[in-house]
């Protein structure tokens, strides 16, 4: 027993991170465009100004896509590049480009899976709200019916959502990300609200106006936790873990899935929130709350738990010198069957891993190749990890390596490299790193080489 048949092998971009031109052909500004102008925001004064460059190279990128072996791609649209103030006068310059990349897809028997939204929100929705003005979910419908009428023909696989607990929760709360804004917790509530509508009425437009049937899901960070033990006790106390809330902010994992999986927030949250809550209409739940046909999630790493003697969940501690990335990430390696395993567990949906990747300190070496030894490990052992959960028959969609190529790692500018593609930024050369020859393995095996290296 393996992966099925029909497990999808891909790999995963965003728009901002890698399209570039972010001015030309009528795009208009979109939150990150603005927050990398601010004086040191952005690690060496880095923007998304020509990033890979894929705008006009996409099709050389289709091309290596097609080298790796890739069966699926899965790629963002800018918002502001297809609606330049965010909702009516479409950019049709912009909405061609994406459909020539998805013709390009095609034509390689690549499948497009398409992210409708990856954290470039229109600036000038910015300036009348953004997601904390009553219509904004209404302005995601309409954006997401031009790309449905657009391109439904040929995409079939859709993401509504990027990791809400982003834009949401560093975007609005910390400050972190763009739009860069400490808000309070109630006003950051509302947003997430919103946001949540916003994915629902995405999935209720794909549904009504696609044309052809869709497979749709969304792609929230999936936080791990997994026991440091096989005992019961501990392996109970990371599964609570895994679905708790216990702090103020809008980072776990429950408050963005069970609204969307359960139709119900979940009562921890709603406790600990209280009454910074906002208004719930009456038929928002059931909005938000439209079936999926897969449970995707973004999952990088795993948190290590453990049962206190009273049967709390608790830190499991981390051994010292334990594996970490370049990013100071730790690297867990078995997160994604736990991953697999608890959230299949809840929400009964086969997984996808939406995304999963490693930064790695990458260079060209003296021989012309890019030795990132420590990214061909990391994909050998979590996609492992996948292969124990397809062993146990939990259902599983697919696996999206993060990322396709090295790009615009958001405030770390290009000093963070992803890529199962090395980019040099000044010449724009590709080189296909170690990892992205092992992953082209690992793809036409359907996963057999990890059981025999
Ligand atoms: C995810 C995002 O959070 O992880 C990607 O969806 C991002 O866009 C990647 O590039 C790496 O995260 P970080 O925290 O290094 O920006």
């Amino acid at each position: 027993m393996s992966f099925s048949k029909d497990f999808v092998w891909g790999a995963a971009t965003a728009a901002y991170q890698i399209e570039g031109a972010i001015e030309e052909d009528g795009k208009g500004l979109s939150v990150w465009d603005v927050a990398c102008r601010r004086e040191g925001y952005v690690k060496q004064g880095h923007t998304g100004q020509t990033a890979c460059d894929h705008y006009h190279r996409f099709d050389g990128d289709v091309d290596i896509m097609k080298q790796i072996g890739l069966h699926a791609y899965r790629f963002s649209v800018s918002w502001p590049r297809v609606l330049p103030e965010g909702i009516g006068r479409v950019n049709e310059k912009g909405l061609d480009f994406y459909d020539r990349l998805v013709d390009e897809l095609l034509k390689h028997d690549i499948e497009p899976y398409l992210t409708l939204f990856h954290w470039d929100y229109p600036h000038e929705l910015f300036k009348r709200g953004g997601w904390l003005n009553p219509d904004s979910s209404q302005w995601f419908a309409e954006y997401t019916r031009v790309i449905v009428d657009r391109l439904s023909d040929r995409v079939h696989n859709w993401f509504t959502l990027n990791e809400p607990q982003c834009f949401i929760n560093f975007g609005h709360l910390t400050g972190r990300h763009a739009p860069c804004l400490k808000l309070e917790l109630g006003e950051a509530l509302l947003a997430s609200h919103n946001a949540l509508l916003a994915h629902g009425k995405a999935v209720q437009t794909i549904r009504q106006y696609g044309k052809t049937p869709a497979k749709i899901g969304w792609a929230p960070q999936g936080h791990i936790s997994y026991p440091i033990s096989d005992s019961e006790e501990d392996l109970n106390a990371a599964r609570k873990n895994m679905f708790a809330i216990k702090q103020k902010n809008l980072s776990s994992n429950t408050w963005w899935m069970d609204p969307v999986y359960k139709g119900e927030y979940p009562a921890d949250g709603l406790e600990l929130f209280g009454n910074s809550m906002p208004t719930i209409r009456q038929d928002d739940m059931k909005i938000i709350s439209q079936p999926l046909d897969f449970f995707g999630a973004n999952c990088y790493n795993g948190y290590p738990v453990k049962s206190d003697e009273n049967g709390n969940s608790v830190f499991g501690g981390r051994e010292v010198g334990h594996p970490e990335s370049v990013g100071e990430w730790p690297v867990t390696f078995d997160c994604l069957y736990w991953g697999a395993k608890f959230f299949y567990e809840r929400y009964g949906l086969p997984f996808v891993v939406a995304e999963n990747g490693m930064p790695n300190c990458d260079w060209v070496a003296t021989d012309g190749h890019v030795h990132d030894g420590p990214r061909v490990d990391f994909l050998y052992r979590n996609i492992a990890g996948l292969m124990k959960a397809a062993n146990e028959q939990i259902p599983l969609g697919g696996y999206f390596c993060w990322s396709l190529m090295d790009n615009m790692e958001w405030m770390h500018g290009y000093t963070k490299r992803f890529g199962l593609v090395h980019v040099d930024y000044i010449t724009q050369k590709r080189t296909i790193k170690d990892s992205g020859h092992f992953y082209k393995q690992i793809i036409a095996s359907n996963g057999e080489i990890l059981c025999n290296p």
